[in-house]
């Protein structure tokens, strides 16, 4: 029996410590917003945030995580940057099937809450989930104008 601390609110898992954090998310909690796709740490579909960093949960054996605070696409809202990235993500009409989404959601934040002012080289760098619809245009436009919007606000304070 083990504690991970899940959006907030501590969970017991009873789960090998090798079991993938995504095998935990989805079968044992039912947390079926964080997607599986390769299973092999390429695509990004299962990415979450560790303490606001994007991990991929496919390859993260929940016996590492110890005290960490993790961040599912179920509560990505409850973050300032979070939000802000649904937001644009809606305005910008990103998601196509939405599949790879809730991954590029979860990249794009931990992109923001590191570099709040990305240019087009580091949000290249990062966001290299796959997306099978080719939204990669409409990310990195939603992304820019996040972008922008942060540096309004730097300049207003
Ligand atoms: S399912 Fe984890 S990276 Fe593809
Ligand atoms: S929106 Fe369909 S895979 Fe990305």
């Amino acid at each position: 029996m083990m504690e991970l601390t899940i959006n907030g609110v501590q969970h017991h898992i009873n789960a090998d410590p090798d079991t993938p954090l995504l095998w935990v998310l989805r079968d044992d909690l039912k947390m079926t917003g964080t997607k599986y796709g390769c299973g092999l740490a390429q695509c990004g579909a299962c990415t979450v945030l560790i303490n606001g960093n994007a991990v991929r949960s496919c390859v993260t054996p929940v016996g590492e995580l110890g005290a960490a605070q993790i961040t599912t696409i179920e509560e990505i809202e409850q973050d300032d940057i979070g939000k802000r990235v649904v937001a644009a993500w809606i305005r910008h009409q990103v998601p196509q099937c939405g599949y790879c989404q809730s991954g590029q959601v979860m990249a794009a934040t931990s992109l923001l809450k590191q570099t709040p002012h990305p240019t087009d080289d580091d949000i290249r760098a990062v966001m290299v989930n796959l997306c099978r619809c080719g939204t990669y245009n409409a990310v990195s436009a939603a992304i820019h104008d996040l972008a922008g919007e942060a540096a309004e606000e730097g300049a207003k304070q």
